[in-house]
């Protein structure tokens, strides 16, 4: 999640059928899939029930491996799924190498992973390094062992400060909200140690200068990667490491690295994942969630020798505006490289449809934020996906963006599952907004999230998403779903072409044009202004309807241009 969400600061190896890497194709190499893949975030709680207790688990997600299939997508990143007690939906991890019950078994696991490659799509797991749950062996362990234990030695227990160790070691705050530290009552009774936790209390931080800390977790990595696993998304891959010094931050300048994120041991850790992941066959990929600022902080890790990428989180919190969409744009092509997976929303943030139909368009956590206009939030949606579609790199999709939900913020606060509301006295009301069960059916009691006689979905549905069921949208060609398929058909076709430059191309203020090899250009229209097209170029795709031939704003389109007088025969200009 990003990190200044509650304290801001301003406002088994894949089949041969899948594409290996290297294959040769047409003379020329093609770049690994996940240099273009298109990647759907299933949120597994929230995607779909298949067991009928209202919430979403592996029976559900295999039932509806067709749709994603028939989407169009390369691959699905899956929130974890391993057993949890649930203090931060699954990312406090009781044992890494099971399921949680909730969501299935084992070889439920197993088989979905076996499904998904039969249809030509990877499975990206999610890993959550930085911190177990209190519920793991190793913390009950580290509690019951008492102070200078060598279990203790796996997380972060200090004394106190204070004349009786009645305060916590140092100021850090966790990023949920209140003191990153929690005291342990000894095993004789007596107020003891505290222990880390850079999230809820639920969650205490493992130790990574500890050697059994790292054999367990690539240990753990295997035993995915064994059952097929094709890569991970790293949880807050920034901050298993800290400075052991655990150093008072109270008084470093604003923007100044903390001594809990991007710490020089840490690339060690991911040069050792890379060997081991590089061992399996099947081209498998590291996927780092690093909100470190500025983007050239991650250059390091994706050198080569350690992730393969790190999510480009500057073009999601953009707001909605030429200039900076094309700044964002710039840097991540510059400093990160086209791999970098362009993203619009994850179970983090306000979905994105919300936060353009907003007057202040970027991420904006305060609890006074404006009012939306989903007409415009709409509009906009729909003109940012094809913009994003069409920039070189890989893409991920967050689940329910391609039916165009939205954010819904009146959940009933006694419903709120997100830690954050309690952690922040209930000013924050969380992430829960953005994890509402998806809508599949306009004829089914829970709009078809579970079985028809089952429980209701475990967040309420607004009625109004009645006609963004999936079913309702597959029936309607102008539907946000038609235009995902639509894009992701035509981007499939494309991106076979295996280049993944950028030419920015003049336009009038307010509207961003690019071509890309293969005479293909993006045009998007950011001004209040309806912008003409360059003459000659075939309208392949339109996010709205043209007007008189004239592209309105908050519309995009994909263009096939006729040739050009610049380099292969791209067009110089596009006016
Ligand atoms: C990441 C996850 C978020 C989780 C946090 C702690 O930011 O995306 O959902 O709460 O890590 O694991």
């Amino acid at each position: 999640m990003p990190k200044d969400s509650v304290h801001p600061a301003g406002t088994d190896p894949p089949p041969e059928s899948l594409p290996q890497p290297g294959a040769q194709s047409a003379g020329t190499l093609e770049p690994a899939w996940h240099h273009t893949a298109v990647v759907y975030q299933v949120y597994l709680r929230s995607f779909a029930d298949g067991t009928g207790d209202g919430i979403g688990d592996l029976a559900g997600l295999t039932a509806r491996l067709p749709y994603l299939r028939d989407l169009g997508v390369d691959a699905i990143w899956l929130n974890p799924w391993y057993r949890s007690p649930m203090a931060d939906g699954g990312y406090d991890v009781a044992d890494y190498r099971d399921i949680d019950p909730v969501f299935g078994t084992l070889a439920e696991a197993e088989a979905l992973i076996r499904v998904a490659h039969a249809s030509h799509l990877r499975v990206i797991l999610d890993i959550v390094p930085n911190h177990c749950s209190d519920q793991h062996r190793w913390f009950t362990a580290a509690v019951a062992a008492g102070p200078g234990s060598a279990d203790r030695g796996r997380f972060w227990f200090r004394p106190g400060r204070g004349t009786s160790g009645e305060l916590p070691p140092n100021d850090w705050m966790s990023m949920f909200g209140g003191p990153a530290w929690t005291r342990v009552t000894e095993p004789d009774g007596s107020p003891g140690e505290w222990y880390l936790h850079m999230y809820a209390p639920e969650q205490p931080d493992l130790n990574w200068d500890n050697p059994e800390v790292r054999a367990e977790f690539e240990d753990v990595l295997r035993f995915w990667l064994d059952r097929g696993a094709d890569g991970f998304r790293i949880d807050v891959a920034d901050m298993l490491v800290k400075d052991p010094a655990l150093p008072d931050v109270a008084g470093l300048p604003a923007g100044a690295k903390m001594p809990w994120e991007d710490q020089d041991d840490l690339h060690d850790i991911y040069r050792s994942w890379r060997r081991l992941i590089d061992s399996y066959p099947g081209d498998r990929v590291l996927v780092g969630e690093m909100w470190i600022r500025p983007l050239t902080r991650l250059r390091p890790y994706l050198a080569g020798d350690q992730l393969h990428t790190a999510f480009n989180f500057d073009f999601l919190g953009a707001a909605w505006d030429a200039a900076r969409l094309r700044d964002v744009i710039d840097t991540a092509l510059g400093s990160i490289g086209a791999a970098a997976p362009w993203v619009l929303s994850n179970h983090d943030v306000t979905r994105h449809l919300t936060r353009y139909g907003r007057a202040s368009t970027g991420m904006d956590w305060r609890p006074d934020r404006p009012a939306t206009d989903l007409v415009l939030g709409t509009r906009r949606a729909r003109a940012a996906v094809l913009l994003s579609l069409a920039l070189p790199g890989s893409s991920y999709l967050y689940q329910g963006e391609e039916l165009g939900l939205w954010e819904v913020e009146d959940i009933p606060d006694e419903l709120i599952a997100d830690p954050i509301y309690a952690r922040t006295e209930h000013r924050i009301r969380g992430r829960d907004g953005c994890r509402v069960p998806l809508p599949w059916l306009d004829d089914a009691p829970g709009f078809g999230f579970g079985p028809a006689d089952g429980a209701a979905p475990w967040l309420p549905q607004p009625p109004e998403w009645r006609q963004l069921a999936a079913a309702a949208q597959a029936r309607d060609p102008g539907s946000m779903l038609a235009l995902y398929r639509d894009a992701l058909r035509a981007r499939a076709v494309r991106d076979r072409l295996g280049d993944d430059s950028l030419t920015w191309l003049t336009a009038p203020d307010g509207v961003l044009a690019f071509s890309r090899p293969g005479r293909f250009a993006c045009v998007i229209n950011i001004s209040a202004a309806p912008a003409p097209l360059p003459p000659g170029a075939d309208v392949l795709l339109a996010s709205g309807a043209l007007e008189d031939g004239k592209l309105p704003p908050d519309t995009a389109v994909w263009l096939r241009t006729g040739g050009g007088s610049g380099a292969d025969g791209q067009p110089t200009s596009a006016w």
